[in-house]
């Protein structure tokens, strides 16, 4: 795993394959979005190079999201993860506006094609989640990004995964006070999926 700026176009791994760049930008506060992006990057190591892409409070200048670094970070990446708390039945106004601030690059479409994921949390299993993740596919359909979703069936999966039954994305809410461990395998299995997806990208 590689810190936000580490990583550069075409860098070889260690067993000299060049592998895909995974930008993970979320937004949390209290951990717990955070923790579900390093399960994704868990899943996608090995297959993926990866970037951490916190939003910061001080990314934000007078209203603007004001972080070039990471916006050029996602320039650089094959496939992305939109990470945020669900607030207030949406996106947390601190990833809205990264979102805002990618609008130059929406006119010129230079993240077409990237393949694109997302996950959230909440503090209710039916808070609204599903609204931040399809806000995070309209983003991603913006940008011409290909977006891909969880391919396990919610309720069928032997290890519980995809516990709250969430397709379009990872959706999970805390209970009593913790994420389950299943949530987590499934953003490990998010990682992975979109790291994969990367791969095929022809
Ligand atoms: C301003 C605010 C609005 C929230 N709105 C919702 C909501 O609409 N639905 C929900 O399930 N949880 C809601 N929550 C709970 C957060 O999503 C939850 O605490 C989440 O774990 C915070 O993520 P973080 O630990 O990554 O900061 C809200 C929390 C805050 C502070």
């Amino acid at each position: 795993m590689q810190n936000l700026g580490d990583v550069k176009d075409g860098q070889a791994s260690e067993s000299g394959i060049t592998m895909p760049l995974l930008a993970i930008v979320y937004f949390s506060i209290s951990g717990t979005t955070e923790t579900l992006a390093h399960a994704v990057a868990r899943g996608a190591a090995g297959i993926a190079d990866i970037a951490l892409c916190r939003i910061a409070g001080d990314d934000i200048v007078s209203g603007r999201f004001q972080n070039e670094r990471l916006l050029e970070t996602i320039d650089r990446a094959d496939v992305v993860a939109f990470g945020s708390p669900t607030y207030m039945g949406g996106p947390a106004a601190q990833f809205k506006a990264f979102a805002d601030a990618s609008s130059d690059r929406w006119s010129e479409q230079r993240w077409a094609n990237k393949i694109a994921g997302g996950f959230t949390t909440g503090a209710c299993a039916g808070g609204d989640q599903l609204h931040t993740l399809t806000y995070f596919s309209i983003l991603a359909a913006q940008h011409g990004m290909l977006w891909c979703g969880i391919d396990i069936p919610g309720g069928e999966d032997p290890s519980g995964r995809n516990r709250l039954g969430s397709q379009l994305g990872l959706a999970t809410h805390l209970v009593e006070g913790a994420l389950p461990p299943s949530d987590l395998t499934t953003a490990e299995y998010l990682g992975q999926r979109l790291a994969k997806m990367a791969g095929r990208k022809g």
